[in-house]
């Protein structure tokens, strides 16, 4: 079975796709910043499904660390031969609009975190010609709204930078699965008081997990997502503009 690398792995959506994983006999290199949570979920996983947990401090805004932390959990732990990208963090639009040091931690976690750790994971799985990489977008990033476009721009970076990245790997047999999920009921989401068609974050582990299954491309979860993002990304300007969604 595969080893994986999970950033964010006490994220609520991350928890059951985690799980699913141990299930299905993989190891897991458990990669956060809450050693207590971790330290938890890692005996659990043994306990239940025994397999190799291993537990790891990982801090997104450790831009500059990145290439050198993925190379010695490689070397200490690995091969990686799966990643799950799950870390994010959804700030206060009002704020980041204001304040460039609200925005850059929205950028620096969504977006250039996931430039600095998955690049060197790509470039060994390029190499070694084996590999499936995971990651967590948003359907914030595929139009540009009011009401999140921090968020939704470092989000839409991360899809672009996520198909560019399946493009390059696609020779080497590495598979890149890009997943945007709708509203989910987990911490990130607990203070906003406006969502629609939430959904639990074990049915969003269903589809991610058969989207790792099937290594597909992209995974809109809940599916209705797809056809809702694509009416809200064919609204013409001169009205969208106008819209307060
Ligand atoms: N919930 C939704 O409605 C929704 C919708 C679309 C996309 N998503 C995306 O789904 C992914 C998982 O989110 P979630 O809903 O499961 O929310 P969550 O439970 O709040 O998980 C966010 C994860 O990111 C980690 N994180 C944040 N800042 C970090 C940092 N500086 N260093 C390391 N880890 C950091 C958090 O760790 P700590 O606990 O240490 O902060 C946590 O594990 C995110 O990428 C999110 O953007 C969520």
């Amino acid at each position: 079975m595969d080893t994986w690398l999970v950033f964010g792995a006490t994220s609520g959506i991350a928890v059951p796709v985690v799980r699913q994983l141990a299930k299905r006999g993989h190891s897991l290199l458990l990669a956060a910043r809450d050693e207590e949570h971790l330290k938890r979920l890692a005996g659990d996983l043994r306990a239940r499904y025994q397999v190799e947990v291993t537990t790891l401090n990982f801090d997104a805004n450790d831009l500059d660390g990145a290439e050198e932390w993925v190379r010695s959990v490689d070397r200490e732990h690995g091969p990686i031969e799966g990643v799950f990208w799950a870390t994010g963090y959804l700030g206060d639009q009002a704020e980041e609009q204001e304040r460039f040091a609200a925005a850059k931690k929205s950028i620096t976690i969504n977006f250039l975190a996931a430039v600095a750790y998955l690049h060197p994971v790509a470039s060994l799985m390029q190499k070694r010609k084996r590999g499936h990489i995971v990651a967590i977008g948003s359907v914030a990033g595929d139009r540009g709204r009011m009401k999140n476009y921090i968020y939704g721009s470092a989000k839409s970076a991360l899809n672009r930078f996520l198909q560019g990245m399946m493009q390059r790997l696609y020779r080497s047999g590495v598979a890149v699965t890009i997943v945007k999920p709708g509203f989910v009921n987990t911490k990130m989401t607990q203070s906003l008081d406006d969502m629609f068609l939430v959904a639990e974050p074990s049915r969003v582990a269903a589809d991610i997990v058969r989207g790792i299954e099937k290594r597909s491309e992209e995974v809109y979860t809940p599916w209705f997502w797809w056809g809702i993002m694509h009416i809200i990304r064919h609204i013409p300007v001169r009205l969208f503009k106008r819209l307060s969604l």
